[in-house]
């Protein structure tokens, strides 16, 4: 494939997405399919080695179902309304989360993660939410505003 996703370490965080999004366009490019799309720019989350896990979570009847992530082992299966992941679907809006601990009923998929980001993706004509993506990060407040807009443009990549 020959393509290598190369971002500066140091850039500020709101480059450093822009960077980030652009470089994914191109690999993405035109492929229709999205669990291909979703495995992509999981691998890519990972390589960037800034997160503890990245990945996604699909709707399946009342469930979210694991899908592609980059990471330790995550559960397979979170209810409609539990976890920040599925509030995210069920308020069908995106949180960040500086501190883990602080969420009501933070399903904790490793003891690591400490702060985490979830956004809602809708299918291409913006009605159903399809599934979510999910970021972990080992800090407490190791994600912020910034993170989250910079997610918010990864996450319309896929639907
Ligand atoms: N912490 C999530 C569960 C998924 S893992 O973080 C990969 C939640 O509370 O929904």
């Amino acid at each position: 494939m020959g393509q290598i996703i190369q971002i500066k370490a140091d850039l500020p965080k709101p480059l450093f997405y822009r960077e980030l999004e652009k470089q994914l366009r191109v690999v993405l490019g035109d492929e229709s399919n999205r669990i291909s799309r979703m495995a992509t720019v999981a691998s890519v989350l990972g390589e960037t080695k800034k997160f503890l896990w990245a990945g996604f979570y699909l709707v399946e009847g009342d469930e979210l179902v694991l899908g592609p992530f980059s990471g330790p082992l995550a559960c397979f299966r979170i209810k409609k309304g539990r976890g920040v992941c599925g509030t995210a679907w069920a308020t069908e809006k995106a949180i960040l989360v500086p501190n883990v601990h602080d969420f009501p009923g933070h399903i904790a998929c490793s003891s690591l993660s400490n702060s985490e980001i979830v956004i809602p993706i809708r299918d291409r004509n913006k009605k159903k939410i399809i599934g979510v993506l999910d970021i972990d990060h080992v800090d407490v407040n190791g994600l912020d505003e910034d993170d989250l807009q910079g997610f918010k443009n990864i996450a319309d990549l896929i639907g």
